[in-house]
């Protein structure tokens, strides 16, 4: 099965756990507290929109990809009805390009995480550098492997794997260990990674 055909086959059986339906707090707290100058960003992997939606609501020009027609397809029509501008295009972002670039923020939650091997990671890593401006951020939440989990939950990552895979292109600025925003009674915790890309 190809990964989009994966993804789609989650969409539609609804076995989408991270699809909380509300903007992560991780998300609004980053923007707000550092705070992340409006501007153009990207939300990749964007699964049904809510954190583009949010994003859009505060005042940033958004574009969103994500490789599942279906969640680009949901994603379109809870903009619509929430009366928010935001651009989503299906697409694969390992192997094209998202018009609209350079961004000066690039979100991610759940999407980086979803690659296993180092050599995927720095490539995701590298690609979302080459999409960004100078000095542009990207905030990233991914499953975090100091959780000893039982049962089903997020791909993790350890913190040396995450740091190995962005320290090339970025300079971390925060590295947290939180939990992502959820409706589950024990949500799983997660790595909150804000970075600025480093200039060649
Ligand atoms: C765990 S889900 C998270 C969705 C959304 N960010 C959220 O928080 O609800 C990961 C998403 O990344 C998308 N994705 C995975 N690899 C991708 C790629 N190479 N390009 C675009 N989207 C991708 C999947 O289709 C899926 O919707």
């Amino acid at each position: 099965m190809t990964d989009n055909n994966r993804w789609d086959e989650r969409y539609k059986s609804g076995s989408v756990p991270w699809d909380a339906g509300q903007p992560d707090f991780n998300l609004i707290e980053t923007v707000k507290n550092f705070p992340v100058p409006k501007c153009n960003a990207l939300d990749l992997g964007c699964g049904t929109g809510d954190n583009s939606i949010w994003l859009a609501q505060n005042g940033f020009k958004v574009i969103s990809t994500d490789l599942s027609e279906l969640a680009i397809e949901r994603a379109r029509k809870k903009a619509a009805s929430a009366g928010a501008e935001c651009d989503f295009i299906y697409g694969d972002f390992m192997f094209e390009e998202v018009r609209g670039a350079p961004f000066g923020f690039v979100f991610d939650r759940g999407c980086f995480h979803s690659y296993k091997t180092n050599h995927e990671r720095k490539k995701f890593a590298r690609n979302v550098a080459s999409h960004l401006g100078d000095k542009g951020l990207w905030l990233t939440m991914m499953g975090n492997a100091d959780e000893d989990r039982p049962g089903e939950g997020p791909p993790q990552v350890t913190a040396e794997e995450l740091v190995s895979a962005v320290e090339p292109c970025f300079e971390i600025l925060s590295l947290e260990s939180s939990h992502f925003g959820s409706n589950q009674k024990n949500p799983p915790r997660a790595w909150c990674c804000l970075m600025r890309k480093r200039i060649d």
